[in-house]
């Protein structure tokens, strides 16, 4: 039976065998990417900050080389001035972007975690950046709340990158609307959550990643039909997603 107009729009919707757009396909092409187009252009202080990162016990939560690398490049591709950063842990993402930002530029880092900034911090020191950075220990939430109290942040960011607790991902996305200026980009990070946003529900998920997928979910549906933005969805790292401000 042929089949009905449904099935052709669906089929067509769909990731195809043939000619498809997905070049990751292996561990191995990965790797390619990192050594051929990553690490030789990695700065020395991004170099070093990551084998620094590797060596402690919570390193699966670092930023990946070439999202730090895509995040670089981004920052100057808007021109990016003032920023700020949820979720820092030793600074690799932080560090891309003090690096991307002129010398008058200023990126507000948040973390509930101040020993996790200072391990990374000589280093950024080292390359001359830390003026540029105000780290502020403690629960980004409230401190977007007296931002937005006090009136005088709405619209003055140029980026922004969450890359903290995704089950509070919604509320920061309704806080930092109104902190981005129009034109300007909120980054969200992991949004592809380790694959498992098309995992069947049934799947043996690690624990955490069970936990967070829910709000992974969620956050991707909502920023798919939030008008005050346009989206792009990057399978850079564990997925990040760009919204520009339009509105
Ligand atoms: C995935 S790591 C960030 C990685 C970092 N962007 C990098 O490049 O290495 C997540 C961080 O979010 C922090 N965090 C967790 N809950 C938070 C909250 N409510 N407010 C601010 N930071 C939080 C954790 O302490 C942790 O350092």
């Amino acid at each position: 039976m042929a089949p009905t107009q449904e099935e052709q729009q669906n089929e067509a919707g769909r990731h195809q065998e043939v000619g498809h757009k997905s070049l990751l396909q292996s561990d191995a092409l990965y790797q390619y990417i990192l050594e051929t187009s990553v690490y030789p252009k990695e700065p020395e202080p991004m170099k070093e900050l990551r084998e620094l990162t590797a060596r402690h016990p919570w390193n699966i939560m670092t930023t990946s080389a070439d999202e730090g690398q895509f995040l670089n490049m981004i920052l100057k591709l808007i021109n990016a001035k003032n920023t700020m950063e949820i979720g820092v842990y030793t600074g690799y993402s932080l560090l891309a972007t003090a690096l991307a930002l002129p010398e008058d530029g200023k990126i507000l880092a948040m973390d509930i975690n101040r020993e996790n900034y200072e391990l990374g911090l000589p280093v950024i020191q080292k390359a001359g950046v830390a003026h540029k950075i105000d780290f502020k220990e403690g629960p980004a939430l409230p401190v977007l709340d007296q931002m937005i109290e006090s009136g005088t942040y709405h619209g003055t960011f140029d980026f922004i990158f969450v890359d903290a607790d995704k089950d509070n991902y919604l509320n920061y996305h309704e806080r930092l609307i109104e902190l981005v200026k129009v034109g300007g980009l909120i980054g969200y990070d992991n949004t592809l959550w380790n694959g498992s946003v098309v995992a069947p529900p049934d799947a043996p998920l690690r624990k955490y990643v069970r936990f967070y997928r829910d709000y992974v979910l969620e956050l991707n549906r909502a920023l798919a039909s939030d008008r005050r933005v346009e989206i792009c969805q990057l399978p850079v790292g564990d997925g990040i997603t760009l919204c520009r401000r339009i509105s």
